[in-house]
């Protein structure tokens, strides 16, 4: 928690959520938004705040898969290996992935930008396969379609540089 943005934005939540009964995952989900994912000390202060002890935020958050609780990188992938997605190639994405990146599932490239994650269904089979960047969905990948999303992501970061 160490940035005063990051902090003012996770008090606004707060402040929006805290009269609001059940609103744990939402405020979660939110942190989340503006921390890549949950740090410790971010989930002790939303229990603090909210008046929740803290072994049930810790409960909630690690009850759903959603929840990320290592940084990942400015692009997060998350490539679908759900039946639709198999029958129709991911496994040819991910090794596409794997040669581009230098990553497996669960990992993060060394420069911080990439990370992968196989999930299970992304619930949009009929674009199979299927993968998410940062929330967004990119279907009927092919080998050559990922390279080309990869490397305009490379040239994106570098142009924020
Ligand atoms: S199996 Fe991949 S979106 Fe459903």
């Amino acid at each position: 928690m160490e940035k005063t943005s990051e902090l003012a934005r996770l008090a606004e939540v707060i402040a929006q959520y805290r009269d609001t009964p059940g609103s744990l995952i939402t405020v979660l989900q939110k942190a989340q938004g503006i921390y890549g994912y949950l740090p410790q000390d971010v989930l002790e202060h939303i229990a603090k705040e909210l008046v929740i002890p803290t072994a049930r935020v810790f409960g909630v958050a690690t009850f759903y898969t959603q929840f990320r609780f290592q940084p990942v990188g400015k692009y997060f992938i998350e490539l679908c290996k759900g039946t639709a997605c198999h029958v129709n190639g991911a496994d040819t994405i991910e090794r596409t992935i794997r040669e581009e990146l230098g990553i497996s599932d669960g990992e993060t490239t060394a420069d911080g930008l990439f990370s992968l994650k196989c999930v299970a269904c992304l619930g949009c089979c009929s674009l199979s396969p299927v993968m998410m960047l940062n929330g967004e969905t990119y279907g009927s990948l092919t080998p050559a379609k990922v390279r080309k999303i990869i490397s305009e992501k490379r040239k994106e970061a570098g142009s924020n540089a």
